[in-house]
C-alpha cells in the first residue's frame, strides 16, 4: 500500500483532499489562467449544492490561479456580503485547514438585478473591470448559466449588449458554460442555440452534460480502446443485446414543479442515457481528442435509427411511481409530491428499444431504461453475449447458466464484472453462472474527482472534449422525438409501479417479448 493510501485512510476527507493534491495521480495538474467566473443564477440550488463546492474544492487542490474571482449574479437583492454567506453555507463541510478558500471568498462579488435590463450588465460589465484591476484577472472569463432555461438566451444577449460576450484583448478568453436541459425538443434546442450563436462562437459554448464528467464513464473509453482483447467482440456477432439502466431511488425531492415540464425521457434518456450509449457503441476515434471522440459520437447518435410513431409506441413503456417503501421508509407517490398536479401524467420511468443501424450493430437492440424511486440506484451498461451455439451439457446441468454478461457499472459501487460459466464442484459436470469482479474504488484508493469538478476545470482550460457539441444535441433530440411524440398523444398508456420496486410489468413485457429479460439490479 502507497504512503497516500495509507495516511488517506487514517485522516479524515479532506485531508484526503490535500494528499491527492500532492499524490503522483495528480502529478499531471493543470491550472487554467487567470480568470473570472460568473454564475449567473448564484442564489440557486445547482450553485449551492454543486457549483461553490466543486471551485471550493478545486481551489483547496490548489488547482485555480492565485488570479481567480467570482463574481456571483441574480435577482435576489442582497450585496457582496449576502452572497459570501451563500458561499459560506454552500462550502461550510469541506475542511479549508490552510483558509486557501477563505482567503479567495473575501474578494467574491455580486451583482443583483433582472436580466431583461441591460442595466445589470453595465453594472456586470463595471464590477468585472474592477477585478480585473485588483486581482491582476486580465480579462478572462467564463461564464455559467445556472438559472432557469428560459433566461440562457435573455443573458446570453444582455453579456452582447454589453460586449461582454468577445475577448477585450487577442489573447483573453470568453467562455459561456450552458447546463441541460438544452431545449425542450428539437425545435427549441434549435432555438436555443440560434439565440446563443448570436453572441457565442459554437467554440466558445460549453454544454454540460455531467454524466460526462464521471471517471467511470470515461472509463468506458479505457476500457474499450486501451485493451485489445475486448474489441474484437465488440459487434453484432458476439453480442445479443445491450443493456443501459439508469435507476434512481430517490424521488423528484423539492423539483417537482420542474419535473413536470420534464420527465424521465427529457431529463435522462434524451442527455445522459444517449452520452453512455455513444461513448460504449461508437466507433475507436483516431485519437483521444475532442474532435475525434465528439465526432464518433455524433456518427453514432446518427446511426441510431429513428421509428415512426405507430411503431415507436410498441418499442416505450413509460410509468409513474406511486406510493411505497424505500429501505424501510414510507414514501408518496409522484402525484402526491410538492409542484406536482394530483392527476399529473409525466412519466418519472422510461424503458425503450433501440437499434443502432451500421455494420457493426445491425440487428442488436439495445434495450434502454430509466426511473426514479426505484428498489435501488445503479447506472450501469452491460453487454449481453450470445450464448455458445452448442451446449455439451444436459439441460439439467447447465439450468443455471446464464448468457455471460460485461456490465460497466457507472455507480454506485463503480466497477466491472464479468459473468460467465463455471463448472461446480463435484462429480457431475454442472455448470452455473458466476462472476468476476473489478472494482473501481479497490484499484484506486485514492479521492476521486467529482464531476463538476472535472467539467469546471475543463471549461476554465478550455478543454472541450467532455462537453457536447450542438450536433449531437440535435441529434439526440431526433432520437427521442418519436417518443415525445407519441408520449403528447397519450400513448402508450401511462403505467404505473409502487416505489420502492423494481419497475413497471410492462417493462418486463417489453424486453421478454423478445425471450430477453433484464438485468438484476
Ligand atoms: C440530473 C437529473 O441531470 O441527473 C436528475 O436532472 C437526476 O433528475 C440526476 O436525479 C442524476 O444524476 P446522478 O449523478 O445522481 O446519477
Amino acid at each position: 500500500m502507497s504512503e497516500m493510501t495509507e495516511s488517506s485512510e487514517a485522516k479524515s476527507a479532506d485531508l484526503s483532499l490535500k494528499e491527492y493534491a500532492l499524490s503522483p495521480l495528480n502529478s499531471d495538474k493543470r491550472k487554467p489562467q487567470p480568470l473570472a467566473l460568473v454564475i449567473f443564477g448564484a442564489t440557486g440550488d445547482l450553485a449551492s449544492r454543486k457549483i461553490l463546492p466543486a471551485i471550493c474544492r478545486l481551489a483547496i487542490r490548489g488547482e485555480l490561479p492565485d488570479e481567480f474571482v467570482i463574481v456571483g449574479a441574480a435577482s435576489s437583492e442582497i450585496d457582496d456580503e449576502g452572497f459570501k454567506k451563500i458561499v459560506n453555507e454552500a462550502t461550510k463541510d469541506i475542511e479549508d485547514p490552510e483558509g486557501v478558500w477563505e482567503n479567495y471568498s473575501k474578494r467574491f462579488r455580486y451583482v443583483s438585478g433582472d436580466y431583461l435590463s441591460k442595466e445589470t450588465f453595465v453594472q456586470l460589465n463595471q464590477v468585472l473591470s474592477e477585478v480585473d484591476d485588483q486581482y491582476n484577472i486580465g480579462g478572462n472569463r467564463v461564464y455559467y448559466l445556472a438559472t432557469i432555461p428560459k433566461l440562457f438566451s435573455v443573458v446570453a444577449d444582455g453579456l452582447k449588449s454589453v460586449a461582454c460576450n468577445k475577448p477585450k484583448r487577442k489573447d483573453n478568453f470568453v467562455r459561456l458554460v450552458v447546463e441541460k436541459p438544452f431545449g425542450v425538443n428539437l425545435e427549441s434546442s434549435k432555438a436555443l442555440d440560434v439565440d446563443l450563436h448570436t453572441a457565442f462562437e459554437e467554440n466558445q459554448i460549453f454544454r454540460i452534460d455531467h454524466y460526462m464528467g464521471k471517471e467511470t464513464v470515461q472509463n468506458v473509453l479505457a476500457l474499450r480502446f486501451a485493451n485489445a482483447i475486448f474489441e474484437p467482440i465488440w459487434n453484432r456477432r458476439y453480442v445479443d443485446h445491450v443493456q443501459v439502466t439508469v435507476a434512481e431511488s430517490l424521488g423528484v425531492e423539492h423539483r417537482g414543479a420542474f419535473y413536470e415540464t420534464a420527465g424521465a425521457l427529457r431529463d435522462i434518456v434524451q442527455n445522459h442515457v444517449m452520452q453512455v450509449l455513444s461513448l460504449t457503441l461508437m466507433e475507436p476515434p483516431s485519437s483521444m481528442d475532442a474532435g475525434g471522440i465528439r465526432d464518433e459520437k455524433v456518427k453514432l447518435l446518427k446511426a441510431v435509427e429513428i421509428a415512426d410513431i405507430d411503431e415507436q409506441v410498441n418499442n416505450v413503456v413509460r410509468a409513474q411511481y406511486g406510493p411505497g417503501e424505500i429501505e424501510g421508509e414510507k414514501v408518496v407517490g409522484y402525484r402526491q409530491e410538492d409542484g406536482v398536479s394530483p392527476t399529473s401524467e409525466t412519466e418519472t420511468y422510461v424503458a425503450t428499444r433501440l437499434y443502432v443501424d451500421n455494420w457493426r450493430w445491425a440487428g442488436v437492440p439495445m434495450y434502454v431504461r430509466t426511473g426514479k424511486r426505484l428498489a435501488k440506484r445503479i447506472t450501469e451498461v452491460s453487454m449481453v453475449f450470445q450464448r455458445p451455439p452448442h451446449l455439451p451439457f444436459a439441460g439439467r446441468l447447465s439450468r443455471d447458466l446464464r448468457p455471460d454478461v460485461l456490465s460497466l457499472r457507472i455507480q454506485p459501487d463503480e466497477g466491472i464484472s464479468l459473468s460467465f460459466g463455471a463448472k461446480i464442484p463435484g462429480p457431475a459436470f454442472k455448470v452455473k453462472s458466476v462472476s468476476m469482479d473489478f472494482s473501481y474504488k479497490e484499484a484506486f484508493p485514492e479521492v476521486t474527482v467529482d464531476a463538476y469538478e472535472r467539467l469546471l476545470l475543463d471549461a476554465m482550460m478550455g478543454d472541450p472534449m467532455l462537453f457536447i457539441r450542438t450536433d449531437e444535441v440535435e441529434q439526440a433530440w431526433k432520437i427521442v422525438a418519436p417518443i415525445q411524440e407519441s408520449f403528447l398523444q397519450g400513448e402508450p398508456p401511462l403505467a404505473r409501479y409502487p416505489s420502492g420496486s423494481f419497475g413497471p410489468i410492462e417493462a418486463e413485457r417489453l424486453i421478454q417479448a423478445s425471450g430477453r429479460q433484464w438485468q438484476n439490479l
